[in-house]
C-alpha cells in the first residue's frame, strides 16, 4: 500500500478546468465521425485515474485508453461504462476476464491469438483492436499476409471480434515529416488486409491529432494534450488551440537558517556557502518523483526564483534565500506564482528528460489535491 503524505506540506495541484478544457477543445476540432478516447494510462500521467476519466467524459471523451488491465478494471470497478482500450499488450490467459468486463485489447500477433484460444468464449465474445507496426517496432503485424491469415482464423472464431484496428506513429511530435509519411504509407498497405473496415480506426495520439488530423481516421487517442503538455516539448511551438497546464507542484519551507562563509549543504558536502547565506529545507525528494539532478535548478519561493544547493536527497532539498522566510512560506516547484513561472517542461528540460516523465514520475506519496473542480 503506497502511504499518502496528507500531514506534509507538498501537493500536486490538479486543475479540473484546464483538464476540461484541454479535452473539450480537441473535441471541437474533430469532425463529427471522430471520437476523442482518453488516454488515462499510468494514473492519467500522474493526475489521477477516475478523477481525469470523471472530467474527460464530461468533456466530450467517448471513451478510454489505458496500458494495462489492471488499469481498466480499476475504470469498470468505479462504475465506468465507456468503451475502454489497452494500448499495451494483455497476457492471453486474461482474455475471458477482459470480455466479461467488455475491455478491448490489442490482437499483436499469430501466436498471440493462438495462446488465448483456450480463453475464448463465443458467450462473451472478446473485442480486439488489431495493432499494426508500422514502424515504431513495439507492438503489432509487420507483415501484410500474416495478417491476412490470422484476420481469416478470427473471422472463423465465435469468441473473438475485431473492433477496431489502430498504429503508432513514433515522429508526430517532429517537424521533420518524412518518417512519418513513411508510416502512413505502411499503414494504408497493412490495411488492404481488412476486407472489412472494423468499427475503430485510429492512428492518432495527440501529436497527431495536433499537426496531422488528415490522418485520424474515426477515433483519436488523445493523451500529453489532456493535461495542457505540448507533445513536442519544445520542437513545434503552436498548437491549433491554447493548452491549459493541468498540474502545478507545490510544497512549503519546513525550516530555515542561517549558514556562513565555508558551511555545506547535503550529501557529499558539494556545496559551500561563499558567505552569510539563508538556506530553507523543502520536503520533497527524489522518493517524491523530483529528480536528484536537480540541484543547480530553482523553485520560486514567494515569487522569486530561489536555486537549490547541494544534492537532492530522498525526501528534501535545501534551497538559497534571499533573505530569511518563516516556516510555512509557500514553495512552487511547478506552476506560477505571481509572474514566475516553472513549467514542466522547464523541469524535464533541465532533468534531460520530458515532461512526460516528470508528470507521470510525481510519486504516489504525494497527494493530489483538486483545483479549479469540475462536477
Ligand atoms: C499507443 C498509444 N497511443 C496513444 C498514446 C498517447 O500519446 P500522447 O500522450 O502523446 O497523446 C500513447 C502514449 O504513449 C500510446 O502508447
Amino acid at each position: 500500500m503506497a502511504v499518502i503524505g496528507t500531514h506534509r506540506p507538498t501537493k500536486a495541484l490538479i486543475d479540473e478546468g484546464a483538464i476540461a478544457h484541454n479535452v473539450r477543445g480537441e473535441v471541437q476540432r474533430l469532425d463529427d465521425h471522430t471520437e476523442l478516447f482518453a488516454v488515462i494510462k499510468a494514473d492519467a500521467y500522474g493526475h489521477g485515474l477516475l478523477r481525469v476519466a470523471r472530467v474527460a467524459a464530461a468533456a466530450g471523451a467517448r471513451g478510454f485508453c489505458v496500458a494495462i488491465l489492471d488499469e481498466a478494471l480499476a475504470l469498470r470497478a468505479a462504475g465506468f461504462t465507456q468503451p475502454i482500450l489497452v494500448l499495451g499488450v494483455v497476457s492471453p490467459e486474461y482474455a475471458a476476464l477482459a470480455a466479461t468486463n467488455h475491455v478491448a485489447v490489442p490482437l499483436v500477433d499469430a501466436d498471440w491469438l493462438t495462446a488465448a484460444q483456450p480463453y475464448l468464449d463465443a458467450q462473451h465474445p472478446l473485442a480486439v483492436h488489431v495493432a499494426l507496426d508500422t514502424g515504431m517496432g513495439r507492438i503489432g503485424f509487420r507483415e501484410v499476409t500474416t495478417l491476412q491469415r490470422v484476420l481469416a482464423t478470427v473471422e472463423q472464431t465465435a469468441g473473438i471480434q475485431v473492433n477496431g484496428v489502430f498504429t503508432h506513429f513514433a515522429t508526430a511530435d517532429d517537424p521533420d515529416t518524412s518518417y512519418f509519411q513513411q508510416q502512413v504509407v505502411r499503414f494504408q498497405e497493412l490495411m488492404q488486409a481488412f476486407r472489412v473496415r472494423p468499427r475503430y480506426v485510429h492512428v492518432s495520439n495527440t501529436a497527431t491529432s495536433l499537426w496531422h488530423a488528415a490522418c485520424n481516421g474515426n477515433m483519436v487517442r488523445f493523451g500529453v494534450g489532456i493535461y495542457g503538455l505540448n507533445p513536442s516539448g519544445r520542437a513545434i511551438d503552436t498548437t491549433p488551440y491554447p493548452l491549459q497546464p493541468a498540474m502545478s507542484v507545490v510544497s512549503a519551507l519546513v525550516q530555515c537558517k542561517q549558514i556562513h562563509a565555508g558551511d555545506a549543504i547535503s550529501y557529499g558536502a558539494t556545496y559551500r556557502a561563499a558567505g552569510d547565506e539563508w538556506i530553507g529545507t523543502v520536503p520533497m525528494g527524489y522518493a517524491d518523483g523530483w529528480p536528484r539532478r536537480m540541484q543547480g535548478f530553482h523553485v520560486l519561493v514567494d515569487g522569486q526564483e530561489c536555486p537549490i544547493v547541494g544534492r537532492v536527497c530522498m525526501d528534501q532539498f535545501m534551497v538559497r534565500l534571499p533573505r530569511a522566510y518563516a516556516a510555512g512560506t509557500k514553495v512552487t516547484l511547478v506552476g506560477r506564482d505571481g509572474e514566475a513561472v516553472i513549467t514542466l517542461q522547464d523541469v524535464a528540460d533541465y532533468a534531460g528528460t520530458i515532461h512526460y516523465e516528470i508528470a507521470c514520475g510525481i510519486g504516489a506519496r504525494v497527494p493530489r489535491i483538486t483545483v479549479n473542480a469540475v462536477n
